[in-house]
């Protein structure tokens, strides 16, 4: 995105400032770093530029028979990216939450033809607007109605790089609400389904759609209280801050959920720069004019939305690790310094936990709802 490309500048300007007394093997360093950043970010035939230990692509997707997977966002872009490949690698069954009906239809009537009518039934679509937590509350427990297992939890929903907004019900920072608290509500409500599947001996892998535009996240984050979230610190860093909190949050279920439930796997990913709605229509949003040169002009650089799916088909198919942040095709990276401090990450679920129970308080503590985010 925006903040994704002006990051990826400042890095290779840093690089080519260094130039002088350069030695063979610092250059080495820094072609490896330019090529990583390439195959991360960019389309076409970037992914070959990556490490031969960090190469993957979707025809190498195990088998996914038996497995049933809950995919936010999985009617387009990225999520259906997703959804698609794993529906073609034989998964059992597949739940998508998103919004619009016109757009599941389009979904279903592709992996119809291309897959299908048999493998399309085994897609529920379940409407639930991620941003309204009790929704989601209600749309988690229809989930565990219909299945006894979950194998591959994808949180990939969003809102782009948008205008500061508040939701109507909770008065909470939109990009918050919905990219982060979210998909919290939805995955504690799916936790006792998630911990009985990998309890009896499968692999769960839950994978949490972040970003490189995390890097845009203002420097004077310190998720300390619902005022600080709910600044108009206007599109980029809107975004990029909810993308820091998708990070911490999965290495905070790394540290606290993993332990004690080994077959639990949580990692978040980076999809690369993709050509998709939120690139390509919801970026005039915020930027009618200048948002062309993301839409248009940079459109033969970006990933399609099937590379955009590789990273997080990896991190819910085939990744051994948990706590990683992932980058295409399937490179760990370290992500910023705030991406890998743990207070942070504590004082982020802290204060979650606290707006959720203020603003649920009678659909959910009231009745006894115990809170528990692992
Ligand atoms: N594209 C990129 O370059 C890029 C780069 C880095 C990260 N990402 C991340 O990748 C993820 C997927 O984005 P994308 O590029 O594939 O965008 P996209 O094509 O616009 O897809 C977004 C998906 O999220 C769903 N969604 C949006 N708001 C929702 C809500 N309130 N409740 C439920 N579902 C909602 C949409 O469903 P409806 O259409 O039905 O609303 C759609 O299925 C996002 O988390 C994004 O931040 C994208």
């Amino acid at each position: 995105m925006l903040t994704g490309t002006f990051c990826l500048l400042r890095k290779t300007q840093i690089l080519s400032r260094s130039r002088p007394r350069i030695r063979y093997s610092s250059l080495a360093g820094s072609m490896d770093t330019i090529k990583s950043t390439i195959a991360e970010n960019f389309g076409g035939v970037s992914h070959k530029l990556a490490d031969a230990k960090h190469q993957f692509s979707l025809e190498e997707t195990p088998d996914q028979s038996g497995k049933v997977a809950v995919v936010t966002g999985g009617s387009q872009g990225i999520g259906y990216g997703a959804s698609f490949t794993l529906l073609q690698k034989n998964l059992a069954k597949l739940f998508v939450l998103s919004m619009s009906g016109e757009t599941m239809d389009g979904a279903i009537n592709d992996v119809k033809e291309k897959l299908g009518e048999e493998t399309a039934k085994k897609i529920t679509w379940l409407p639930c607007d991620l941003a309204n937590w009790k929704a989601v509350a209600e749309t988690s427990q229809k989930i565990r109605d219909q299945t006894d297992r979950l194998d591959i939890l994808i949180l990939n929903a969003g809102r782009g790089i948008m205008t500061y907004q508040l939701t109507e019900d909770t008065g909470v920072d939109l990009h918050m609400a919905l990219n982060h608290m979210g998909h919290v509500v939805l995955t504690s409500h799916l936790l006792p389904v998630l911990k009985s599947t990998a309890s009896n001996g499968n692999k769960v892998r839950i994978s949490v759609q972040a970003s490189n535009a995390h890097q845009g996240a203002p420097s004077d984050t310190k998720f300390a209280s619902l005022d600080e979230l709910n600044r108009d610190l206007g599109p980029n860093a809107q975004y990029g801050r909810s993308k820091l909190a998708g990070i911490l949050y999965a290495r905070y279920l790394a540290r606290h959920l993993t332990p004690q439930n080994p077959g639990i796997l949580v990692n978040a990913t980076h999809p690369g720069f993709v050509e998709t709605k939120m690139s390509v229509e919801d970026i005039h949003e915020p930027y009618p004019i200048a948002g062309a040169a993301m839409s248009t002009l940079m459109s033969p650089l970006k990933k399609d939305h099937w590379m955009g799916a590789v990273s997080t088909v990896y991190a819910s198919t085939v990744v051994e690790e948990s706590g990683l942040y992932i980058c295409p095709p399937a490179i760990p990276e370290q992500g910023s310094d705030m991406a890998r401090d743990e207070e942070l990450g504590e004082q982020l679920m802290k204060l979650t936990r606290e707006i959720v129970m203020e603003k649920t308080y009678s659909d959910s503590k009231e009745k006894g709802c115990p809170f528990e985010f692992y």
